[in-house]
């Protein structure tokens, strides 16, 4: 199947609200919730993808020719490109019939390891939806990362048990997810965490537990405070809070407090690997990407996840040997034309 096939599948199978549009930029579905447009104005979508597109990346290629190393070693394993699939959830309601949560992750899970790296799963009031999710890390040798929201801490620490028994190779939490109106009046809702709860969730377990929704250095020093192992710079896809700014604008502060201390993924907006060449040169180590995988996903089901991450992965190696980086520790801000 071709990128070009996976996409126009997706445009037939993808509910009224994704018009799978060639450039997910937030234009079209710009407030579209349900749907995977953003909170408010619908400006923090536009602007995650608009401000990476500002950014040039600086040619040269005098320099000894090596062949192009694109692996990264994460969770004490190795992964063919720094790139992970994105946590989303709620599918039916956000993109139509075709896939539930569950049936979504089945295919995500097992496309992104086949591709040679992994994916973040989401977490829903239903607790199906989590342990769905589980099942299919369990089937994919542990390969892929759940992501539980912030309900209250006991419970918080039973799911990360649970996750320990699938095998999974570390966990998330998205603290972000406090902010959403659609988990605050159930019975178990979400909450925002202190430092001391966010240790004791971390101290639980032997799993790398990463903290999804930073946007300031003072919420990644905190992060750091409570023992994570890494956090991801996000703004939820614009999807919590209106106005705050573009991820990237906030990476480079934040990987100057945090950078080599922590892992840093990143996510929002970055679409092609050229954008994660990008945020690789302002200090992240691995990126997520969100939306489209689901563009992939409906389109071409674990296949569809397999070749979009094969052509990130290879417009990443590209862009690679067009500046004079042959691994991923080469690269540099030098290689950035800002
Ligand atoms: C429809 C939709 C549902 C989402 N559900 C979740 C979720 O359940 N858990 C989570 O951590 N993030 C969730 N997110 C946020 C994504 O994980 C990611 O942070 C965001 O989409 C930004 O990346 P992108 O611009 O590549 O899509 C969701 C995003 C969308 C669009």
């Amino acid at each position: 199947m071709t990128y070009q096939e996976i996409m126009e599948n997706a445009r037939k199978n993808m509910g009224g609200f994704c018009n799978a549009c060639k450039e997910c930029n937030g234009v079209v579905c710009k407030t579209k919730i349900p749907g995977p447009g953003a909170k408010g104005t619908g400006e923090v979508f536009q602007r995650n993808y608009a401000k990476l597109q500002e950014i040039k990346i600086n040619l040269d290629t005098i320099f000894e020719d090596e062949p192009v190393d694109t692996s990264v070693e994460l969770f004490g394993k190795k992964f063919r490109y720094p790139v992970f699939a994105a946590p989303i959830g709620a599918m039916k309601l956000h993109y139509g019939e075709m896939h539930d949560d569950i049936t979504y992750n089945v295919e995500l899970v097992a496309g992104c390891k086949d591709a040679g790296i992994a994916a973040f799963t989401g977490d829903g009031i239903n607790p199906q939806v989590y342990g769905g999710a589980l099942q299919s890390i369990k089937a994919a040798g542990g390969i892929g990362v759940p992501t539980i929201k912030p309900w209250d801490v006991e419970l918080v620490k039973e799911k990360i048990r649970q996750a320990e028994e699938a095998d999974a190779m570390a966990v998330a939490t998205d603290i972000d997810a406090s902010g959403l109106a659609l988990l605050k009046n159930v019975p178990t809702p979400v909450s925002p965490k202190s430092v001391a709860e966010l240790r004791e969730i971390t101290q639980s377990t032997k799993l790398p537990v990463i903290v999804k929704g930073i946007m300031t250095v003072r919420g990644a020093l905190k992060a750091l405070e409570a023992g994570a192992y890494g956090i991801v710079i996000s703004n939820h896809g614009g999807r919590v809070l209106d106005q705050t700014p573009a991820t990237v604008e906030v990476l480079p502060a934040i990987a100057q407090a945090v950078g080599g201390r922590m892992k840093i993924f990143i996510d929002g907006g970055i679409r092609t690997g050229l954008d994660v060449f990008k945020v690789l040169a302002l200090g992240a180590d691995a990126v997520l990407i969100g939306r489209p995988y689901v563009t992939a996903v409906y389109g071409g089901g674990a296949e569809g996840a397999v070749v979009y991450t094969q052509k990130v992965g290879i417009e990443l190696a590209e862009t690679m040997a067009m500046t004079g980086a042959n691994k991923l520790s080469d690269i540099n801000k030098e290689m950035l034309y800002l």
